[in-house]
C-alpha cells in the first residue's frame, strides 16, 4: 500500500473518501432479511433481528433459514455465535423459543389464538450476536427442491455449514471482525466440533471471507460411543438412582463396559438398571415425566431401519421424555453409533413421539403471518414446521468427535464443554471422562463456580483452553433450566475470562 506521507494532501483526501465509500458500501445487512414486527409481540425490539434464506446449491435449490438476532449490547464488538440444536433433524427454534432467544414464549389463551411474546432477561443476544440455524437441508424451516439432499450425515452436514457461512458474512460484512463461536447442544455435541474442523480447515486454506474464529461451546453434547455408552450406570449410581448391590454387581459382570455387553449376565443386570430408572424423566430426572397413552402401532409405517433398533424402541416404552421437548434421541442404553441415527418414531415404531408437547413452537412457526414476518416459505411449500423431522434419513458417518476436539483446542482454539448434570440422556459423566481422557495438564482443579454468589456447578480446566464445566440442577437443555446461571458462564466463556 501507498505510504501516506508520499501522497499530497488531495490524493489523501480521496483515499480517505474512497476508503470510507467502501466502508459505508460493506455495511450492508440485507433489508429484505430485517424483521420488524413479529405476531405475538407487541413491546419493541432491544436489537435488529433478521431471517432468510441462504441458497448454498442453485442447481439442487438448497436452501438453509437462520434467524439473526443482534446483540442488544454493542453488536459491533460482541461476538457472532452460530447456534445449532441437535437430533439430528432437530430445528435450531427449539434453542429460539424454549432456551436463549430474545423472548418467552407464553402459551396462547385460547385456541384459536396466537402464543403471547415477553422479552427474555436471559436472553443470550444481551451479550452476543446469535444466528439460530436450521440444518441441514429437510430440518426446521430450511430444505431443498432435490429430495436426494435429505440423505445426509455428518460430513455432509458440516460442509453445508460451511458454505453457508461463508455465504452468511458476504452478506452481512460488517460482522467479519467480531470474535466467532459456534454452539449447541445434545447431537450439536457432533455438528460443532465437525464444522469447526471445516472453518479451520477453510481458514488455513485461504478461503474468503476470513472467519475470525475463536472457539466453540458443546452443551450435553453427543461426543463418543464408548464414553457416552458406559456413561449411564455410574450416573445412576451416583444419583442415588439403583443401590450400592447392583452396582457393584454390575461393573463386576460387565466389567466396566456397559456400552456393548459383553455377556447375558451383564445384559440382565443392565436390564435391571432400566427397570430402576425407566419410570424418570430422562432430560432432566428431577422434572415430572408425562406419560402419554400407547399409541397403536402403526402397520404401513415405512421403517428405513435394521430390526435391532426396531426392537430397542419396543423394549424400552413407555419412555420418559420430558413434556414440550425432545431430541431425536435414544433410549436407555442406546447412544448414537456409527451409522443411520434413527428418529424417535422410527425408534417406536409408530409415527407419535411419547410424552411430548411442542405446541407453542410449532403454534407459532406454522401461523402464516409469522411466517411472512419471518420471511420463511409457507406451508404449502416446505410443509408444517415440526420441532424435530423425521424426513431426512442421517448417517453418523464422522466417528468419534475426540480426535477433533484434539485437533481444534491444540490449535489454539478454545472450547467449553458444558453439561446440566440432572440430565440422563447425554450424562455429565461421560463428557467429565472423555475431557478427562484427553490427557491435558490440569490448570484450573475441580472447584465450584459461582452464579449471583451462589454455586452454579462445577469446573475443571485444563491446557489449551479446554473447560469441562457442569450446571447443577439443570437438564438437558441447560438455558432452559437454569437460564441465569446458563447467562453468566456464557458472557464469562466468550469474554475470555475465568467462569
Ligand atoms: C437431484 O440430485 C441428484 C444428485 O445430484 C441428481 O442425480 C438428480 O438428477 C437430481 N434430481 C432432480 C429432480 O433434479
Ligand atoms: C488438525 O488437522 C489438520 C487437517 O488434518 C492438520 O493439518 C493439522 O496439523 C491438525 N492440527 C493439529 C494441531 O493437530
Ligand atoms: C487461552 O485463551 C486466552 C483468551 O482468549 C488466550 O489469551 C490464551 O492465549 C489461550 N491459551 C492457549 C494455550 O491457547
Amino acid at each position: 500500500m501507498a505510504n501516506a506521507t508520499t501522497l499530497g494532501f488531495y490524493e489523501v483526501i480521496t483515499f480517505c473518501l474512497f476508503f470510507s465509500f467502501v466502508v459505508v458500501v460493506t455495511q450492508s445487512a440485507p433489508e429484505n432479511a430485517l424483521v420488524t414486527q413479529l405476531p405475538g409481540f407487541a413491546g419493541t425490539f432491544l436489537s435488529k433481528h433478521y431471517s432468510g434464506y441462504v441458497n448454498i446449491d442453485q442447481s439442487h435449490g438448497k436452501n438453509l433459514f437462520y434467524y439473526f438476532v443482534e446483540s442488544e449490547r454493542k453488536p459491533s464488538e460482541d461476538p457472532v455465535v452460530l447456534w445449532l440444536n441437535g437430533g439430528p433433524g432437530c430445528s435450531s427454534f427449539d434453542g429460539f423459543v424454549y432456551e436463549h432467544g430474545p423472548f418467552n414464549f407464553e402459551a396462547a389463551k385460547t385456541s384459536g389464538s396466537l402464543p403471547q411474546l415477553h422479552l427474555n432477561l436471559y436472553s443470550w443476544s444481551k451479550v452476543s450476536n446469535i444466528i439460530y440455524l436450521d440444518s441441514p437441508v429437510g430440518v426446521g424451516l430450511s430444505y431443498s427442491k432435490n429430495q436426494s439432499d435429505y440423505v445426509t450425515g455428518d460430513l455432509q452436514t458440516a460442509t453445508d455449514t460451511h458454505a453457508f457461512l461463508l455465504k452468511w458474512f458476504q452478506l452481512y460484512p460488517e460482522f467479519l471482525s467480531n470474535p466467532f463461536f459456534i454452539a449447541g447442544e445434545s447431537y450439536a455435541g457432533v455438528y460443532v466440533p465437525t464444522l469447526s474442523y471445516e472453518v479451520v480447515k477453510g481458514i488455513d486454506a485461504g478461503a474468503k471471507p476470513v472467519i475470525n474464529f475463536k472457539g466453540y461451546l458443546v452443551g450435553n453434547g453427543v461426543t463418543d460411543d464408548e464414553f457416552d455408552g458406559d456413561a449411564l450406570v455410574p450416573f445412576a449410581h451416583g444419583m442415588g438412582l439403583i443401590s450400592d448391590d447392583l452396582y457393584e454387581e454390575v461393573k463386576n459382570e460387565c466389567r466396566d463396559n456397559f456400552y456393548s455387553p459383553l455377556s447375558d449376565t451383564c445384559e440382565s443386570k443392565l436390564q435391571k438398571v432400566d427397570e430402576d430408572i425407566r419410570g424418570l424423566n430422562v432430560y432432566n430426572i428431577l422434572e415430572p415425566c408425562y406419560h402419554e397413552p400407547e399409541t397403536p402401532e402403526t402397520a404401513d409405517v415405512k421403517i428405513r431401519l435394521p430390526s435391532s433398533f426396531r426392537k430397542l424402541g419396543e423394549t424400552d416404552r413407555p419412555l420418559a421424555v420430558r413434556k414440550r421437548m425432545f431430541g431425536r434421541a435414544w433410549p436407555l442404553r442406546a447412544p448414537v453409533r456409527d451409522g443411520i441415527v434413527p428418529t424417535w418414531p422410527q425408534l417406536l415404531n409408530s409415527q407419535s413421539i411419547p410424552c411430548t408437547d411442542d405446541e407453542i413452537a410449532t403454534k407459532w412457526l406454522n401461523d402464516a403471518a409469522v411466517r411472512k414476518a419471518i420471511h420463511a416459505e409457507e406451508e404449502t411449500v416446505i410443509g408444517t414446521w415440526q420441532l424435530c423431522t423425521d424426513n431426512i434419513l442421517y448417517d453418523h458417518d464422522a466417528g468419534s468427535m475426540i480426535k477433533y476436539h484434539k485437533n481444534l483446542t491444540s490449535a489454539g482454539y478454545r472450547a467449553l464443554i458444558f453439561s446440566g448434570d440432572h440430565d440422563m440422556c447425554v450424562p455429565f459423566t461421560g463428557s467429565q471422562a472423555w475431557t478427562r481422557s484427553i490427557g491435558y495438564e490440569i490448570v484450573d482443579e475441580w472447584r465450584p463456580w459461582t452464579s449471583h454468589g451462589q454455586v452454579a456447578g462445577y469446573l475443571q480446566g485444563y491446557e489449551n483452553n479446554l473447560t469441562f464445566l457442569t450446571i447443577k440442577g439443570a437438564g438437558h437443555t441447560v438455558p432452559e433450566y437454569k437460564p441465569r446461571e446458563a447467562l453468566d458462564f456464557y458472557s464469562r466463556f466468550l469474554a475470555g475470562k475465568p467462569i
